[in-house]
């Protein structure tokens, strides 16, 4: 029998290299999606029209973490061995302009979900994405999965509250469930209005002539940046173990906006001076500070690091968003 895994948050950058990662270690792939009025299936469609995948191995189920009814209903059907739960509203920023619905989704929708995987007559492997974010000005730098939580963030309290549940759920309940806490991490899949990506297509568009200028908040704000490619690889090692754990999943460098831009812009062949300037609209209410990991669980215990560095992720990120010589993502 193939292994069967569910995932919530499918067709979000981590979700759709996950599915590709596990249909390759021949899984039986599941993955729940949100019936909106927009189909937003870009980073799988390569998969969905592939008449030997979709519907094959892969299968999609319309469900919602706010209406329990629809995901316990896909839970019963599908009976997974691996629940990777990576849905939810994933922007810091957003978070300060949505409070609410944003700890709605990350923080009660987790928990919602948390129940029903303690109800099913199976048991089974749940994997949820905690972020750094959730440590917000930490006394100690670099973080490990000991480094107490201070958020400084809508986003980064829900995630607390999410992360937190599933050690109580571990603990309380015995189920076998894990905490990635994972530092930012891109691709040149990654959402159009994180910093990296935004940074990456401006770069190419103002190279091919497509865009003038580009509007930055904050550039000497500092992130510990991975490779999404990466990360999902460490989700599936986290839960291939015969105890749960938390793991950190981080590169264990720090480099700033300011890095970013520069590399892309250089990239392209462009003066980045010429272009960037700063916009009070993308400073943010608060900022996290030295959040830079430190993955040694995850290396001693999974034998997981990051294979693709900084320099090799913003070069690709820029590259793919280039048009003219059809390497366009
Ligand atoms: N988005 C954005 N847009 N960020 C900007 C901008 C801008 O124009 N200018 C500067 N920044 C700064 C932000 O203030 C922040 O300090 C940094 O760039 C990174 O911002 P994001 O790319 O939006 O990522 P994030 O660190 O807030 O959150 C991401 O990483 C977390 C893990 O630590 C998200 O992926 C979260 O979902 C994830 O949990």
């Amino acid at each position: 029998m193939r292994p069967k895994a569910l995932i919530t948050g499918i067709t979000g950058q981590d979700g759709s290299y996950l599915t590709e990662w596990l249909l390759g270690r021949g899984y039986e792939v599941h993955g729940v999606v949100r019936r909106t009025s927009s189909l937003e299936r870009s980073r799988l469609s390569h998969l969905y029209v592939d008449a030997a995948v979709y519907g094959q191995s892969l299968h999609l189920h319309y469900a919602d973490l706010d209406d329990p009814t629809t995901l316990r209903r896909v839970l019963l059907r599908v009976v997974p061995d691996e629940l990777y739960h990576l849905a939810g509203q994933s922007h810091v920023g957003l978070s300060f302009d949505i409070p609410e619905s944003t700890c709605e989704m990350t923080a009660m929708g987790t928990l919602r979900l948390l129940e029903m995987v303690r109800d099913l007559p199976k048991p089974v492997r749940l994997f949820h994405a905690g972020s750094s974010e959730m440590f917000g000005r930490p006394a100690v730098s670099p973080q490990n999965e000991d480094t107490p939580f201070q958020p400084v963030s809508p986003y980064g309290a829900a995630k607390v509250f999410a992360t937190q549940m599933v050690r109580i759920y571990r603990e309380a309940h015995g189920l076998y469930a894990v905490n990635g806490i994972l530092y930012n991490h891109e691709s040149p899949r990654r959402g159009e209005n994180f910093v990296t990506r935004k940074i990456c297509r401006a770069a190419a568009a103002i190279h091919e002539g497509r865009q003038r200028e580009l509007s930055l908040g904050d550039t000497s704000a500092r992130r510990d940046w991975g490779d999404a490619r990466d990360y999902v690889r460490g989700m599936w090692l986290s839960l291939q173990q015969e105890v749960p754990r938390d793991y950190i999943f981080a590169s264990g460098v720090l480099h700033s906006v300011q890095d970013v831009v520069e590399i892309a812009f250089a990239s392209v062949g462009l003066k980045w001076q010429e272009h960037v300037r700063q916009d009070p609209r993308f400073l943010r209410p608060a900022e996290p500070t030295n959040l830079v990991g430190d993955a040694t669980r995850a290396n001693t215990l999974l034998g997981w690091k990051p294979e693709i560095g900084f320099e090799q992720l913003i070069t690709e990120m820029t590259r793919a968003e280039l048009t003219q010589d059809g390497l366009a993502a």
